[in-house]
């Protein structure tokens, strides 16, 4: 998660969109972000949060009549009370499962879902962490993109403490090739490690769609290369599928997880895809969903922390169950990609406009983030700095997105929290502070 203090105030937060709102909003955020390498904001009164990838106020102001609804409804068969209240099945729920089936065969225009591969979840990040620690012994090689999403970064080397290797990227994602000589440099190093929690033998934490920071898929090319590869050397492709849904043009991205083909002579089911209701509905709900293989769920469903607790969010399931059979999901849904996908034009549209030539971006497939790329030269850190102290507002630094603490002239803003307003007033700030950077860069 990335969400500063000031979203602890959301039951005040209005959700219309006027500039008074907006300052009053400012008001509100006098706190300190949560995020370490940015503490540089301490002394900063009122920040527009381009940092966040959270819903913004209005994206969440529909979830009120959805979830009275799906609740009222849920809840109305009293002889249902000794299941929903009860531990919920390990796997999760089959009904929730199957409308989640049926949800997501629609939403990614992709027939082959069953409830028999989805497994329930506390959402994303749950997810990752159930993942490492039941299937991967700690010296076993977890390979990253650099960059990648900058708190899974800290999860797998700070928490879990894991071996991460990381792999470079390019505009296109993951440069596989690399991947493989980095995977192969590894084997001839340190042999196969050993791994006693499941049959892979290597993970690869990956975002082939719509990549958080940098926005962009996979071509064909690539994600055929790492099945190719991950069959062959046993590896688990651990997706992070939390924004394939939020795409704003055209038609769904094809996922990792269906070049994985089961009719395949060579499948065993090397991919798990993880994914969230967190962007698509509310990250309050902490829900979320795991889509694999047989033998990947097995392994999940039978470790010993699903056995104690059983499903991990099963009352929660059943409610956005209701939500999902009665279509108003699917409706939301709508909502949500006209509202970010608004937003999303907007901002890009800005950046290319006011942006000097040399400063590039690379405009998103979907989802919430824009990842921009200065020249060489320039400094991040010191326009994140002027950015706090003078314009207020902040972003994430590339180095923060970054296992190597490379990309120092790199930024990745978030178009998800602030409304349109608040996003037009940001943009102008950032407009000027970039050029103050520049002008002072060069005068030095
Ligand atoms: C790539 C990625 N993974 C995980 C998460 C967190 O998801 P969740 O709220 O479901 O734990 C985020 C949120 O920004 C994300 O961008």
């Amino acid at each position: 998660m990335h969400i500063s203090p000031r979203l602890h105030v959301d039951k005040e937060t209005p959700s219309t969109l006027s500039l008074s709102v907006v300052s009053h909003v400012f008001q509100m955020n006098k706190k300190r972000d949560l995020f370490e390498d940015i503490e540089l904001y301490d002394e900063v009164t009122e920040i527009i949060p381009f940092s966040m990838g959270a819903p913004g106020p209005v994206a969440l102001s529909e979830c009120n009549a959805i979830m009275m609804e799906a609740t009222a409804k849920a809840l109305e068969d009293r002889s249902e009370d000794r299941y929903i209240f009860q531990y919920g099945p390990r796997q999760g729920d089959p009904k929730f499962r199957e409308n989640l089936a049926n949800f997501l065969c629609k939403e990614y225009e992709d027939s082959k879902i069953s409830s028999d591969d989805l497994f329930v979840t506390a959402g994303a990040t749950q997810g990752l962490h159930l993942v490492t620690t039941v299937m991967f012994d700690k010296d076993i090689p977890i390979f990253v993109e650099d960059p990648s999403y900058f708190i899974a970064i800290k999860i797998l080397t700070k928490d879990l403490g894991m071996k991460v290797i990381p792999v470079s990227t390019d505009g296109g994602g993951i440069i596989t090739e690399e991947f493989e000589r980095l995977l192969l440099k590894e084997r001839q190093e340190n042999g196969v490690a050993e791994n006693k929690k499941s049959p892979f033998t290597a993970m690869l934490y990956t975002m082939p769609t719509i990549h958080n920071p940098l926005g962009c898929s996979l071509s064909p090319e690539r994600c055929k290369h790492l099945i190719r590869l991950a069959r062959t050397y046993d590896i688990l492709l651990f997706t992070e599928d939390v924004y394939n849904i939020l795409y704003y043009h055209g038609k769904p991205p094809k996922r990792l997880l269906s070049y994985d083909e089961r009719d395949d002579p060579q499948y065993k089911g090397n991919v798990l895809s993880n994914c969230t209701f967190s962007k698509i509905l509310a990250p309050g709900m902490r829900l979320g969903w795991i889509e694999a293989g047989e033998r990947i769920i097995k392994i999940v469903t039978e470790s010993n922390v699903t056995w104690s607790g059983g499903c991990f969010n099963h009352y929660t399931s059943r409610l956005v169950s209701t939500a999902l059979q009665m279509g108003l999901l699917s409706q939301h849904l709508k909502t949500l990609r006209k509202l970010y996908g608004d937003k999303m034009k907007f901002a890009c549209d800005s950046l290319k406009k006011n942006l000097p030539e040399t400063v590039k971006i690379n405009p998103p497939d979907g989802g919430f983030f824009i990842w921009i790329t200065f020249p060489e030269t320039f400094d991040c850190a010191a326009l994140a700095k002027l950015c706090a102290s003078k314009y207020g507002l902040n972003f994430i630094l590339g180095t923060s997105s970054s296992p190597t603490g490379s990309f120092k002239n790199c930024i990745r803003l978030s178009i998800s929290y602030c409304e349109m307003n608040e996003l037009k007033v940001g943009l102008d700030k950032l407009h000027a502070a970039i050029n103050e950077q520049m002008k002072s860069t060069s005068a030095s």
